[in-house]
């Protein structure tokens, strides 16, 4: 059977899909552990409900191709599980590997998103477009955040472990 661009396409959704249930997972995960940075934890905790609508909004989309979430599994793939590994462990540093890890899945994210548009067209997914196109905007929003916070983060880890060790 050939292979069409439909195909490729509902792969991706799938893929994306398994992407975002990793990025769930690993938010929840931190946002149990993030007392001591309340303005990440806030953050983290808009974009774990946004996560959470963008998997909704997959959902719609394999749905227009007649597939259910439930007639697939999500299957990690393993750069998204190493990453959400490094963002699991209880470290001194664990808020910096977070970070590190949060600004590398964003970005994985987003350039998943402008893959899914690119094949709208040729798939005829014309009608995912919208959907798409708002889950990349909250990925290109978190990843600005994630990326303007890495110094900041830095120096209130730093002032922490100095006054800890005083
Ligand atoms: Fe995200």
């Amino acid at each position: 059977m050939a292979t069409t661009a439909k195909d490729i396409f509902v792969v991706g959704l799938r893929n994306a899909h398994a992407m975002e249930s990793q990025a769930q997972e690993m938010m929840e995960r931190q946002a149990e552990r993030l007392d001591d940075f309340p303005d990440v934890k806030e953050k983290v905790r808009v974009h774990l409900q946004e996560t959470k609508d963008q998997i909704e909004r997959l959902d719609e989309c394999l749905r227009s191709f007649g597939e259910s979430s439930s007639s697939f599994k999500d299957t990690a793939q393993s750069v998204m599980g190493n990453l959400a590994a490094m963002a699991h462990s209880v470290a001194d540093d664990e808020i910096l590997k977070n970070t590190f890890a949060n600004s590398a899945f964003e970005h994985y994210e987003i350039a998943a998103y402008k893959s899914l548009l690119a094949m709208c067209s040729p798939a005829g997914a014309d009608s995912c477009r919208t959907l798409l196109e708002a889950s990349l905007r909250e990925e290109e929003r978190m990843a600005d955040w994630v990326d303007q916070n890495v110094e900041n983060v830095t120096n209130m880890y730093l002032s922490k472990e100095i006054r800890r060790a005083a």
